[in-house]
Formats: structure tokens, sequence, C-alpha cells
């Protein structure tokens, strides 16, 4: 069975992206690892909030709450709570977001989801369903987080490899954001990454009945 996606050359393109905008965000995009001095403006990081605020999440909780890491001190306090191979990584980086989940994420339901106003008070009344419901959604927001960071044309490089109790305790220490990844932000230097690691095979991941 073909795996090819290409649009048949000289017919018009099927997808709605272009093929530039395909590769941007998904089939030329490279997680990086190392990036130049060129800064990220203010306005370059209010963009990547305009954009992926927009994409769906389950009865509209929005649980994602971004922490922009981007003076020298800032980024000080929080290099060494990366693992050791990660911090060379971020210090590269003009802009490190520390993502979170706002555990207190049900104080603007009335707002975000007015349709049901008794829905504040049920998430409040079930901790696992609070907890789950924030937990899934906040990492759907990341992954959108990282790619309107492509969008913007910045390079993203997310990392797991962190102490999240510590991130806590120096960045939110009133605990009601939980960090839950760390996204190096920036120009992508020359040697920002390794050779691309394979994918699985479309009959290996996708069942259609
Ligand atoms: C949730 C998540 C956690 C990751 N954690 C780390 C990490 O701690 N350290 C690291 O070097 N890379 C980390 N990565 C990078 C992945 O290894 C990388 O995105 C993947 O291999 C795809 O690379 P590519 O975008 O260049 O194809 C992480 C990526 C994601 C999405």
């Amino acid at each position: 069975m073909s795996t090819d996606t290409a649009a048949p050359t000289g017919l018009p393109s099927p997808y709605a992206l272009s093929p530039e905008a395909r590769e941007l965000l998904f089939t030329e995009a490279r997680t990086a690892f190392k990036f130049t001095d060129d800064p990220v403006s203010d306005e370059q990081l209010r963009a990547v909030w305009d954009l992926f605020k927009w994409a769906p999440t389950a009865s509209n909780v929005n649980p994602l709450r971004v922490l922009y890491v981007r003076t020298p001190e800032a980024k000080e306090r929080l290099l060494p709570l990366l693992a050791p191979p990660n911090q060379p990584k971020s210090a590269s980086a003009p802009v490190v977001a520390v993502l979170a989940m706002d555990t207190g994420f049900t104080e603007y339901l009335p707002t975000l989801f007015p349709a049901i106003p008794q829905l504040k008070d049920a998430f409040e009344a079930n901790p696992a369903l609070r907890e789950e419901n924030a937990s899934f959604n906040s990492a759907l927001q990341a992954a959108y987080f990282l790619l309107a960071v492509r969008a913007v044309g910045l390079a993203a490089g997310p990392m797991k490899g962190f102490d999240a109790k510590g991130v806590d305790e120096e960045f939110f220490p009133d605990g009601r954001w939980r960090s839950i990844l760390v996204v190096n932000i920036g120009t992508p230097a020359e040697d920002a990454w390794a050779a691309r690691l394979p994918r699985l095979e479309y009959e290996q991941t996708v069942r259609l009945i």
C-alpha cells in the first residue's frame, strides 16, 4: 500500500494547508536543542499564545499555563533543576517556557463554559475527575503550544527531563500551577539537531474499519 502523501505534481493540493505550511508545522520541523543568540520578542511570545489558545479542550477548560523564562537571572534559577544533559540545551535558548497545569482551572469555568453553570461545582466535588481533566487537557494544549511556536516561525525543544517538584517549589510556591513540560524556544543553530529518527508506518498505527 502506498504511503505517499504528497500532492500529485501539477494538481491543486488536496490539503487545506500549503506544502510550505505543512513543512513548517510537521514534515520539516525538528526538535531543536541548540539555538542562535537571536532574541525572541514579547510580540512573538504573545503570538504563540494567540494561536494555541484557540485549539480545543474538553468543556473548553483551558488548563494550560505558561511561564516564559527569559532573563539571565530567571534562567539561573531554572537551569539547575533540569536533568544535566538538558541544561546546555536550555542555556542556549533565548526563552524557555515552563508549561504548567492550573489545578485551580475550575475558577474560570463559569466564563469558559457558561452553558453548564453547574460544571464548576461538579468538578470541585470530584477531585479525581478534576485531576484527570486538567492533566489530559493540559497535555493536549502543550502539543498545541509546540505547533504554535513553529507556526510563528520559531523552533521548539520540548523536554520532560527536569525536577518538576523542584521547579514547582521555585516558581509556583503557592502550589496552584504544576509544571508538566519545559520547552526551549528560539532560532535553531546550524547544528541544532541529530539525524531525524524514524516514524512508524501507516499500517502500524492506523486501523480503518
Ligand atoms: C514530551 C516530550 C518530552 C521530551 N523530553 C526530552 C528530554 O528531556 N530531553 C531531550 O533531549 N529531548 C526530549 N524530547 C525530544 C524528543 O526526543 C524529540 O522531540 C523526538 O525525538 C522527535 O524529534 P524530531 O522532532 O527532531 O523528529 C522530548 C519530547 C517530547 C515531546
